[in-house]
Order: structure tokens, then sequence, then C-alpha cells
């Protein structure tokens, strides 16, 4: 037998405010006094909000609220403008709770305790060596006049992870100043082993990577493509963050793919816009995640890190 619709809950709460909101019409168009004040707003408001005039009556404060996002926005740019020097690759700090996300994220992907997720990016937040370089460099440096203070946003996650698992040898396509190559350097030298190959197409690529940094780190100029098939150690990390176009990603990823150790962690700063590294993980037998940043005080929206891991992989302790 089919069962009884439920005569209670919202729809008949609805139906009951709807009953007592005609009977109030009716008694207020008749002038009964019992009516009242307190029928008419009541009248109007469920008018307001299921009526069919609702979608244009509620537009004063569609605009209120979308008119305070964008002056939020407006604020966050205008400061930005003043406060930074960035024009492109720009840099920011996380919000605190993504900061937490983010050491959920590298436990995840390496299997470590939160912990001690935390204690890496904790490590590079101050790491006062690194950010003394940074400064130092630019200062000296032409491209520096375009260059803000040392704000890592996702690059914590690259360097705990780099923390985590102890890679012997860790690849970064798409080098620019060389923030990420020297944040991938600091976190080998606290490792005591593993060296960087960073790859950049632009011939003025790479200017931060000097002192300690350079000795662990080796810069090749020239497509990415060409480059990653002239590296021949085995790569335990790769990291994509090149040109960001699905085709480029694809491409790089297909060469690089016979480089890769079985138990090699796979990264992209591509994610947020394209899904070739969840298509590769996928047809490689790999688990993909992401984390989403969520840059504080700037306009840009962020961008992330995409991970392809081995099932069932591991941090090296
Ligand atoms: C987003 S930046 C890299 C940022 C860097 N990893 C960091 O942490 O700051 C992208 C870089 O990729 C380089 N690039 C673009 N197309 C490339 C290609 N086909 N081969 C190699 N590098 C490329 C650009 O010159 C640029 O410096």
């Amino acid at each position: 037998m089919a069962e009884e619709p439920d005569a209670g809950g919202p729809v008949r709460a609805a139906q009951d405010e709807t009953a007592g909101l005609s009977a109030g019409m009716a008694r207020h168009s008749r002038g009964d006094p019992a009516s009242g004040l307190q029928t008419l707003p009541a009248l109007l408001r469920h008018r307001f909000t299921y009526g069919p005039l609702s979608r244009w009556a509620s537009l004063p404060m569609r605009i209120r609220s979308v008119a305070g996002h964008n002056a939020r926005t407006l604020r966050t740019s205008a400061r930005w403008l003043v406060s930074s020097r960035e024009y492109t690759n720009y840099t920011h700090d996380l919000e605190p709770l993504n900061v937490e996300h983010l050491a959920w994220f590298v436990a995840d992907v390496t299997g470590i305790d939160v912990a001690a997720a935390r204690g890496y990016m904790r490590e590079l937040s101050e790491d006062d060596d690194l950010a003394r370089h940074i400064a130092r460099v630019n200062a000296h440096h032409p491209r520096g006049a375009t260059a803000d203070s040392a704000r890592y946003g996702k690059r914590l996650g690259w360097y705990a992870i780099t923390r985590a698992i102890r890679p012997t040898h860790v690849v970064e396509c798409g080098t620019d100043r060389g923030l990420g190559s020297v944040v991938f350097a600091a976190a080998l030298l606290r490792n005591g082993t593993g060296t960087l190959t960073t790859i950049d197409i632009n011939p003025m690529a790479g200017y931060l990577i000097r002192g300690r940094y350079a000795d662990v780190t080796r810069l090749l100029i020239g497509d990415s493509l060409e480059q990653v098939r002239a590296v021949t150690d085995p790569v335990d990390l790769f990291l994509h963050d090149s040109a960001r176009t699905g085709a480029h990603e694809r491409a790089e990823l297909a060469a690089m793919e016979p480089h890769l150790t079985p138990s090699a962690v796979v990264l992209s700063n591509s994610a947020d816009i394209s899904p070739e590294l969840p298509h590769w993980a996928e047809r490689t037998g790999r688990r993909f995640t992401f984390f989403a940043e969520r840059p504080v005080g700037h306009w840009h929206r962020g961008c992330g890190i995409g991970a392809a891991l081995p099932p069932g992989m591991r941090a090296a302790g």
C-alpha cells in the first residue's frame, strides 16, 4: 500500500501560514479591525518572499550584498597597488585556516602526522636566513625592483612535502625568479641530501638561486619539453609550474613519466584551472588530490597544489 504523505513538517507549516495570511487578508480587505497591523507585514513579507515579484523586490538587498563584496575587493586591490611591487607570479600569505588545511593536505599526501607537517611549514616561515637571502639578492638585482619580501603561499606545502619524503632528485619546470627553487633547495639542505633541477625558458630566470642554495641546484634554460628529456637521474618529486596551458602540462607530464621513480610524487601548479594532472593520475594508476590557496590581503584568488601519488604511498620518515 502506498504510504500517506507526511501531513506535518515544513509543507504543512507553509500551508498553515498561507491559510492564516489569506484569512487575515480577507479580514483586512473587509476593514475588519481584528486583522491588525501584525498580519499585514506578515502578508507583505510572505508576498515579498514567495510572490511572483520576489525576484525584483529583493533586488535592493541583492545589490547591497554584491556591492559590499565588490567594495571589499576594491579596498584590497587599492591597498595592494600601493604596498606591492609585483606584476606577475604574485606572491601572498595564506589565511590562517588555509595554512591549517595545507598542513592536513601535506599529511595526507605524505603519510606523516599533521603535527610534523605543521612543524615543517613553520620551519620555512621561521627561516630567517632564507628570508634575508631573498631580500639581499632582490635589493641588488634589476628584477628585484618588482619583487616583494618573501611570502611563500603554496610553497609552504612544496617545502613540507620535500622535507617529508626526502627526495634524492626534485625537478621543477618553471623557475621564474627562483623563489620556489630556493624553497626546495632550503628543504634539501635541511634534509642533508638531494638535488634540484629547475628549468625555465627565460634566460633571465633563476636569479635568486645563489650561495648555498645554488650548491644543490642545477638551472637549465630552454623549453621544458626539450630539457626534461635531457634529465638523466631518476626523479622522486616533480613540479609542473611552467606554461599554464593544458596542452603544455600534458606534454610535460608525458615527457617526465619515464624519469619518475615508482614512488614519485607529482605536483602541479595548474590543477586549479586544468584537469590534466587528475587525468594523468587516473591513466597511470595514481591517486589525485588538490589543495586550493586562499590568499590573505590580495585580490588574486590564488592557485593551489595538485598532487598525483602512487597508491598507498608513505613518507620515508
Ligand atoms: C609561474 S612561473 C614559475 C614560478 C616558480 N616556480 C616560483 O615558485 O616562483 C612560470 C615560469 O614558467 C616559464 N615557462 C613558460 N613556458 C615555459 C616552457 N615552455 N618551458 C620552460 N619554462 C617555461 C616562464 O618563463 C615562467 O618563468
